[in-house]
């Protein structure tokens, strides 16, 4: 990224391919701002690494997509909202800085009496912000929170078809199938197997925070003066710190998908 490459662009960031999956909400919300996607697939996954290792990635991430010119960053990414969020907006004040969580509340409210499965990595389960989130939310249903080791990983593979995914939802959250009334997809990779999950679980109501996260981005925008004035269509860029074609090609279809 050169200085001012992508000025008045929002830049977008997540470990890999799942931000994609909130890119999509964003471009739908707004479709006359142009996105930068920065995915870190060379380090991912994040939800598996230690909350100080997804700090310094995501502190480096933001500093290129400043310097690069964007005028407010999304973190399109629970676990990197967890492990970073305070810190970044503690140190970039005058940034819109958007981060994504566990739709735990609209599930809660939507399933009131019911069992809410929340499906996330391993980190976004153990760091306080999630408990928070439980603690705010937690008593209006039974939630069950599942740290899903290995499946961000598998996602970011790509070939989404085969049946060793399905095997791995089935060992991750098999044992809930026909006990569960919702699902918060808590990690931005998980929507893209929405599908696989339902099969695993049946057909549930499922919840993501990628269009919470794209209103969110509008009234902050807004707010600051920096919606754009433009009202032709918007773009989107790709950029992968494992750079290779096959790397981007794969960005593009989940982002078609
Ligand atoms: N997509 C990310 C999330 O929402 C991180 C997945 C990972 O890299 O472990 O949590």
């Amino acid at each position: 990224m050169n200085a001012d490459e992508y000025k008045g662009w929002v830049g977008v960031f997540d470990s890999g391919v799942g931000g994609i999956s909130v890119l999509r909400a964003l471009v739908s919300e707004l479709p006359n701002e142009r996105f930068v996607y920065y995915g870190d697939s060379a380090h991912a996954p994040y939800g598996e690494k230690t909350p100080e290792e997804v700090l310094g990635l995501s502190r480096q991430i933001v500093e290129q997509l400043l310097a690069a010119g964007c005028k407010a960053i999304v973190i399109a990414c629970n676990t990197a909202t967890s492990a970073a969020a305070t810190q970044l907006r503690a140190a970039y004040p005058e940034v819109p800085i958007i981060g994504v969580e566990p739709a735990l509340k609209p599930a809660v409210l939507g399933t009131p009496d019911g069992t809410v499965l929340v499906m996330a990595t391993p980190m976004t389960v153990r760091l306080e912000k999630f408990q928070h989130l439980m603690e705010e939310w937690g008593s209006g249903a039974r939630v069950i929170a599942v740290p899903c080791e290995g499946l961000a990983a598998r996602i970011e593979r790509g070939k989404l078809c085969e049946p060793d995914l399905i095997d791995l939802i089935d060992s991750l959250v098999g044992g809930y199938a026909g006990t569960v009334d919702a699902v918060v997809l808590g990690c931005t990779h998980y929507p893209f197997v929405l599908e696989q999950i339902r099969h695993v679980l049946g057909d549930v109501p499922f919840y993501d925070g990628g269009a919470g996260t794209a209103r969110q981005l509008r009234r902050r925008l807004a707010a600051g003066g920096l919606l754009t004035g433009r009202d032709v269509e918007g773009a989107v860029a790709f950029l992968s710190s494992k750079d290779t074609p096959e790397e981007l090609a794969l960005y593009q279809r989940f982002f078609q998908t």
